[in-house]
């Protein structure tokens, strides 16, 4: 009796993330892949739920000095999709990042995972000539360059500003008239890159595992749309129901004046100010990036406003579940 081929295995790290949950259930949706999921606890709710779904799961931390258990879990595996968690910025010049990125890099290669999709950024050290510091930019890129260097298949993707920023991070303020406050990272006209990690990272993903060859050594960005900020609170309004207005928090003072809490670590305070003043000047993306790659494969990926109808979001805190 003949029996088929196994479909190829693809691993995915930070399974539990929202990049890395939308990578397993887009994989497993598709039926052309087996899924293995990595994360640092078998019971939380998005490894059970990526169980039911079908995948394998084991349990590995995304921390230094796992580099057996990690080569050992990514063994078997045909792809991998390699991701950090948001990791806080430490004393200059060394973090944590591109240590954890190199040893998961180096992990997939010792497994013989054929290739790697490493979720990155570009190099703002690079793009602005040491001007401003932002590294867990600069570190996914060193990692790339890393990446690039080892004996595989490798593929990039690079997401846009998260829409959840605003549920997780720089959640709105309530004023006392019941209308909302969006303080908002960036200032009010300039177009930046936004998407929903949650629902795009898998569908580029998935075509980049189903074009191993087209995509070797691509960069690609991962975008739902290009907007202003302005635009984004004038659509929550319409969308909602909700009155809002805009208040810049792009300056270090008005970062602080509207989320005082940064103030408790000052390289995380340096390194997001620096990272809008970034993208502001230099754009979030290199020029020569495809801007609309991600939707023309994807032409399901959010807008904002799509994202406003499907969540219901009306501007309180919310987290993933994680
Ligand atoms: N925010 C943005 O606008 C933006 C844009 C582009 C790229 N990024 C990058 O995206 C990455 C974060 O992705 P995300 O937002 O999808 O993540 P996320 O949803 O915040 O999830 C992080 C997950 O990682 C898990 N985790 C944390 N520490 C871990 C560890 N040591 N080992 C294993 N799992 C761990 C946690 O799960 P458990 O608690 O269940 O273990 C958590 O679910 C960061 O590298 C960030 O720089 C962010």
């Amino acid at each position: 009796m003949s029996t088929l081929p196994d479909k190829p295995l693809i691993t995915v790290a930070g399974a539990s993330s929202k990049q890395g949950r939308s990578v397993a259930t887009t994989l497993l949706a598709s039926g052309r892949y087996r899924v293995r999921v990595l994360g640092r606890r078998a019971d939380s709710a998005p490894i059970r739920a990526l169980v039911e779904q079908g995948a394998e799961a084991i349990v590995v931390p995304l921390e230094l000095g796992r580099q057996a258990e990690l080569t050992a879990a990514l063994r078997g595996s045909h792809g991998a999709f390699l991701m950090t968690p948001p990791t806080l910025p430490v004393a200059p010049p060394d973090q944590p990042e591109l240590a954890l990125g190199r040893e998961l890099a180096d992990a997939a290669h010792a497994a013989g995972v054929r290739h790697v999709v490493w979720s990155g950024l570009e190099n703002v050290q690079a793009r602005t000539q040491g001007a401003l510091w932002v590294p867990h930019f600069t570190e996914k890129a060193q990692v790339e360059a890393h990446i690039r260097s080892l004996p595989m298949i490798s593929s990039f993707v690079y997401l846009a500003f998260f829409y959840s920023n605003f549920q997780e991070y720089y959640v709105p303020q309530r004023n006392s008239d019941g209308s909302l406050t969006f303080a908002i990272y960036l200032p009010p006209d300039v177009p930046m890159p936004f998407v929903d990690p949650l629902t795009a990272t898998g569908p580029a993903v998935l075509e980049i595992f189903d074009h191993p060859q087209r995509y070797a050594g691509k960069t690609l960005p991962v975008i739902g749309e290009i907007l202003t900020a302005r635009q984004m609170v004038d659509t929550f309004t319409r969308v909602s129901g909700c009155e809002a207005r805009y208040a810049s928090a792009y300056s270090r003072e008005e970062l602080l004046r509207h989320f005082p809490a940064f103030a408790a670590n000052e390289y995380l305070l340096r390194e997001l100010v620096g990272m809008v003043e970034y993208a502001v000047r230099y754009g979030y993306y290199a020029p020569e990036r495809d801007l609309e790659w991600s939707r023309t494969i994807d032409s399901n990926a959010l807008t904002w406003e799509e994202f406003l109808r499907a969540t219901r979001w009306r501007g309180q805190p919310a987290g993933y579940g994680a």
